[in-house]
């Protein structure tokens, strides 16, 4: 049988990261084989891509660059990681995916979401999650765990975590009118709960994938 396909979205902070190991592990104890990956990257050019759109450049790419820059990326993960696994029968949660392009460069930066999509249809030939799962936080909690986080890590804000809140609140109701449009590939998740109650749903809704 194929295996399954779960992706996480959401705002910086929203705890993809944190969920996409907890979900995995907790997959890998009910007996799946499970492939973890993250966009952008996942393969070795695609990682190499990653490094060209987060880094602090005096040249960032321009929205249309950054746009292929991501396409770019999930193309190579697709094709080399991700419909190899689902042939196998592995199932593979991946850290963001063709949503946060839509939200991202759709929603935040302004360009036409069909546009988009369609782009995006190329790339991936077709293939869609079977589960989004967004996690969704304000911008004053994103922030702070941003914060939280940086001050642990001593890591810079990247360009676009440092993007100001207009940007921010575009980029939340982009998720949710996402959700809103395919309500049976979304669950929609307040992840300003504490992780464990976080963890919990997520199981909650990832169970009906394993029924
Ligand atoms: N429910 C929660 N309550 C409190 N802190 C949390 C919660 N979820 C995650 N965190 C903490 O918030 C920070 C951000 O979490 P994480 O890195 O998983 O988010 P992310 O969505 O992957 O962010 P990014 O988009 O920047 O990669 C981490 O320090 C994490 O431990
Ligand atoms: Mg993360």
């Amino acid at each position: 049988m194929r295996g399954r396909f779960i992706t996480f979205e959401g705002p910086e902070g929203g705890g993809k990261s944190t969920h996409v190991q907890a979900l995995s592990e907790w997959l890998k104890s009910q007996g799946k084989t499970v492939v973890v990956t993250r966009e952008p990257g996942g393969t070795r050019l695609a990682e190499l891509i990653r490094g060209l759109v987060r880094d602090e450049m005096d040249d960032p790419p321009v929205t249309r660059c950054e746009v292929l820059l991501f396409l770019a990326a999930r193309a190579q993960v697709v094709s080399q990681v991700i419909r190899p696994a689902l042939a196998r029968g592995d199932w593979v949660v991946c850290d963001r995916f063709s949503d946060s392009t839509f939200a991202y460069q759709g929603y935040g930066r302004g360009i036409d979401v069909q546009l988009l999509k369609n782009f995006n249809d190329f790339v991936t030939e077709g293939l869609m999650p079977d589960m989004t799962i967004l996690l969704d936080v304000p911008p004053e909690v994103s922030r702070e765990r941003l914060a939280a986080r940086q001050a642990a890590t001593s890591a810079a804000g990247d360009r676009i975590e440092t993007a100001g809140e207009m940007f921010h609140r575009r980029l939340r109701e982009g998720f949710f009118e996402l959700a809103h449009a395919e309500p049976k590939r979304f669950v929609v998740i307040d992840a300003a709960q504490p992780i464990e109650r976080v963890s919990a749903a997520v199981q909650t809704a990832v169970r009906r994938l394993l029924a």
